[in-house]
């Protein structure tokens, strides 16, 4: 029902058409959407999309909600277990839906590693943390490694071959490409049933092409525009977004620690809860969450093994 975009007042089989050949086949693509790219994509006049945006939100209630209607929604929110007992409730109860985390770290910290494991786990029933839905992953190292997918499943009892079908994997080439990949959210998400959206890195392209200064602002701008799409996909879907990141050194940083995370305040205001990752001691890994309205910065262990990511043995 919510793909009939002929039942949007003002929306003929004409329009219809239009918006669908741009991507935008469902009422909550076109709610969620600045009107300014839809205007640019379909040609439509800007002044329908604007009626057509109102009864598209009317339809899915985007716009003014009591704070009760709030509470009912956040009460919507799925948690997905990261397979750590400790690493889960450093997170307020593991990874949330409707909500952009992130996880920064250095080269081996882990961050691919989590990615794999939660592709995995977001499959799950929610009696055992899961989020009962399928996974869009967009990979733009060419770091996805179906092995280790199977490897992580098997090891859980799980039927590999099952849990590979439902991970859709893209490689983004170049940050526009991954700009499209994440417009194309919008429609494969709701026909695919996907609770899971994860993008490792978000950052890796825009920080390789948009070099010198000159071009800080514009970069800025592009990645604030998709942080902010990606948030609006989580909310419109209840589903988790997961995003990895990079450190990269500070060149002011005389005492403290010398790297911090790439993508600036941008990157740091879009991001619900972020979790910094570094290699402990005998292979552990040491995940703290930084800058949560509500979660403490307490650092906490877990490992990586064939069973993915678990508590260390010593917990
Ligand atoms: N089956 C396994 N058992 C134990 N450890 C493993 C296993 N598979 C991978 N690892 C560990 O995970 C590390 C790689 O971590 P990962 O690829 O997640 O890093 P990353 O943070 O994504 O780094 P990058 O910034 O390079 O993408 C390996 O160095 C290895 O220590
Ligand atoms: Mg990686």
């Amino acid at each position: 029902m919510l793909d009939d975009l002929e039942s949007l007042n003002g929306v003929g089989s004409a329009t219809a058409s239009k918006l669908r050949s741009a991507g935008y086949t469902t009422i909550e693509a076109i709610a969620v959407t600045p009107p300014r790219e839809i205007m640019e994509k379909t040609n439509v006049g800007f002044n329908t999309i604007l009626k057509i945006q109102a009864a598209a939100r009317q339809m899915i209630t985007t716009d003014f909600k009591t704070a009760q209607e709030f509470y009912e929604k956040r009460k919507t929110m799925k948690r997905c277990t990261t397979g750590s007992k400790k690493l889960n409730e450093a997170l307020g109860g593991g990874i949330e839906t409707q909500a952009l985390t992130e996880f920064i770290g250095e080269y081996g910290s882990g961050k691919t590693q989590i990615c794999l494991m939660i592709s995995v786990t977001a499959q799950l029933p929610a009696e055992q943390g899961g989020l009962e839905g399928n996974v869009a992953f967009i990979d733009t190292e060419g770091t996805f490694m179906p092995e280790r997918v199977y490897q992580i499943a098997s090891a859980r009892g799980l039927d590999p071959q099952t849990v590979a079908k439902n991970i859709l994997v893209a490689r983004a080439y170049n940050s526009s490409h991954q700009c499209l990949l994440i417009d194309r959210l919008f429609t494969l998400c709701a026909e695919n049933d996907i609770k899971l959206v994860i993008i490792d890195s978000m950052i890796s392209h825009f920080r390789g092409e948009y070099v010198g200064r000159e071009n800080l602002a514009e970069r800025q701008q592009k990645l604030n525009q998709y942080l902010h799409k990606l948030v609006r996909l989580s909310e419109a879907y209840n589903l988790a977004i997961v995003l990895t990141n990079q450190v990269q050194a500070n060149p002011t940083a005389f005492f403290g620690d010398p790297n911090r995370p790439a993508g600036g305040n941008v990157m740091a205001h879009a991001c619900t809860h972020r979790v910094f990752l570094r290699k402990g001691s005998k292979g552990t890994r040491i995940a703290r969450v930084i800058d949560s309205p509500c979660l403490p910065e307490v650092p906490t262990r877990f490992q990586i093994t064939d069973k993915g990511i678990e508590d260390t043995e010593e917990d």
